[in-house]
């Protein structure tokens, strides 16, 4: 027995699976996040232990003897989040996310001085990482930074508080602007740029490594029978690839979640700093991969959902029906609104956390179900410059899955198809994610089993097939919409909140 852990932004997803990979039981518990002010997100690392306690109680009690028979663990978490312990192992201030967007002066502070950041780490500095939250800390809170004793991911709080061991793996490190992708080693020289040194890092491992052992006392509490081995894990990227099967140059995978991916492997360290695409380790020994990320996806529509109290399926039925009745009409391209998915700022292409969502072309005869179909439009349109930015340095070839919220929609898929045009294919497990890609981590660290054996590709339950006449009108609309949004991009820092 396995199981797999992932520690996402809004709950903690556990699930137990078999030695044929047969999910047996899974829990899910919220966590909450705290919001302190515009672009700040936080997180209590407390409440990451109490929920992941929670569902191993919950899963005990509805498959005993399976769960106390479990020999290894693997977590997979959120990227980027900044816990910060002292000494004796003390939280020093709520965990900065991934989405905050505080860093961005950080960032340009840190490009400046090292020239060669890019080169070392193979990616821009962006907000969203590591390292531009700690510089904040420095300059904000200088008495905290000065006891920062251990930096961790979220996920590696999570497995110390399990082990008392300090280990993370290369992908989840890849994000913290710490390390150097091509060697798959911490750099002196980015550490230095955040007056931090490699005692302050946890060790590196791969994600497929057995790292700690889940401590005695926590063990017997909980009801593990075995001493359960803890995997290296990874980011929740990754681990959701390992989960759809997704290691290979000829495979990608979009997640149209929360936030919006597009993870695409390599099996050399290809940099690809154009247009803010992260050149990232793959979870895997000699994998790297490239990834685009739109900060909010789904979440654009559950915006829309709320100003207009429609429940999401509804909304998407308006759209498809407004697309439907409509998308043969002439006036189409230049009389539905444009939506600009910049909820909460961009990774992917632009890097720039002062951007805003916004609404375009609208005119008196406006009605709600075109707005909804714009917003679903314009979160389609932000994957496919995400897909293309990766696409500058790579051929569009091979098999791509979807997973995530939005794959759920028929409509959805289809636009998604159309507008890449490009086959999507729908995976039969697509709901499983990053946690089962961390319990495929944890049969990996068990040392009992080959990444051939466990890692396979996800069964396919349904594929999309481009329709060119859809595309051609979605083509038209995409080159308008990028209009305008670069339009946007340019006049975004002249709106920042002081
Ligand atoms: C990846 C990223 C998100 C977070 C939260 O770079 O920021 O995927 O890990 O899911």
């Amino acid at each position: 027995m396995f199981i797999g852990i992932d520690l996402g932004t809004s709950s903690i997803k556990t699930i137990l699976i078999d030695e044929n990979q047969k999910t047996i039981s899974s829990h899910t518990e919220k966590i909450k996040l705290l919001n302190p002010s515009e672009g700040f997100y936080e997180q209590d690392p407390k409440s990451w232990f109490n929920a992941t306690i929670k569902c191993f109680n919950k899963i005990r009690l509805e498959k005993p003897k399976q769960f106390s028979a479990v020999k290894s663990l693997g977590i997979s978490g959120q990227m980027h989040g900044a816990t910060l312990i002292d000494k004796n192992n003390t939280i020093l201030h709520p965990c900065i996310l991934w989405n905050d967007t505080r860093a961005m002066n950080q960032c340009y502070f840190m490009e400046k001085k090292l020239k060669s950041l890019r080169k070392e780490s193979g990616n821009i500095a962006m907000p969203g990482f590591t390292a531009p939250k700690i510089l904040w800390v420095k300059e904000n809170k200088p008495k905290i930074f000065k006891k920062i004793f251990k930096v961790l991911l979220p996920k590696d709080y999570l497995r110390f508080r399990l082990s008392q061991a300090y280990y993370t793996d290369m992908s989840d490190a890849s994000g913290t602007l710490w390390l150097n992708v091509k060697k798959r080693k911490w750099s002196e020289k980015l550490l230095n740029l955040t007056d931090l040194s490699e005692d302050n890092m946890p060790s590196l491992v791969e994600g497929t490594d057995s790292t700690s052992i889940v401590e005695k006392k926590i063990s017997n509490k909980i009801g593990f029978n075995n001493q359960v081995i803890i995997a290296g894990g990874a980011g929740d990227q990754a681990a959701g690839a390992i989960g759809s099967g997704v290691i290979y140059p000829n495979q990608s995978v979009i997640s149209l979640g929360t936030s919006g991916v597009y993870f695409s492997p390599t099996n050399k360290f290809i940099p690809n700093t154009t247009q803010a695409v992260h050149s990232f380790c793959h979870c895997l020994p000699n994998v790297w991969h490239h990834m685009s990320v739109m900060l909010s996806a789904t979440n654009c529509l559950d915006w829309i959902c709320r100003i207009f109290q429609l429940d999401i399926d509804s909304a998407i039925l308006k759209a498809q029906k407004y697309f439907k009745d409509n998308n043969i009409n002439t006036n189409f391209v230049q009389t539905t609104p444009f939506f600009f998915p910049y909820l909460t700022g961009e990774r992917t292409p632009y890097n720039n956390p002062n951007l805003r969502g916004s609404l375009h072309s609208l005119n008196p005869s406006t009605k709600i179900d075109e707005i909804i179909y714009s917003v679903i439009e314009g979160i389609t349109f932000g994957i496919k410059d995400g897909f293309e930015s990766v696409h500058n340095v790579s051929p569009k070839n091979g098999k791509i899955y979807l997973v995530g919220g939005g794959s759920k929609s028929d409509f959805w898929c289809n636009l998604l198809s159309s507008s890449l045009n490009s086959e999507i294919l729908l995976g039969k497990d697509a709901d499983l994610g990053p946690a089962f890609g961390a319990a495929r981590l944890a049969m990996l660290a068990s040392k009992n089993y080959n990444i051939k054996d466990v890692v396979k590709s996800m069964p396919i339950k349904k594929k999309y097939k481009p329709i060119q006449k859809l595309h051609n009108l979605l083509l038209l609309r995409y080159k308008l919409w990028k209009e305008i949004s670069i339009n946007n991009e340019s006049i975004s820092n002249n709106m920042v909140l002081k």
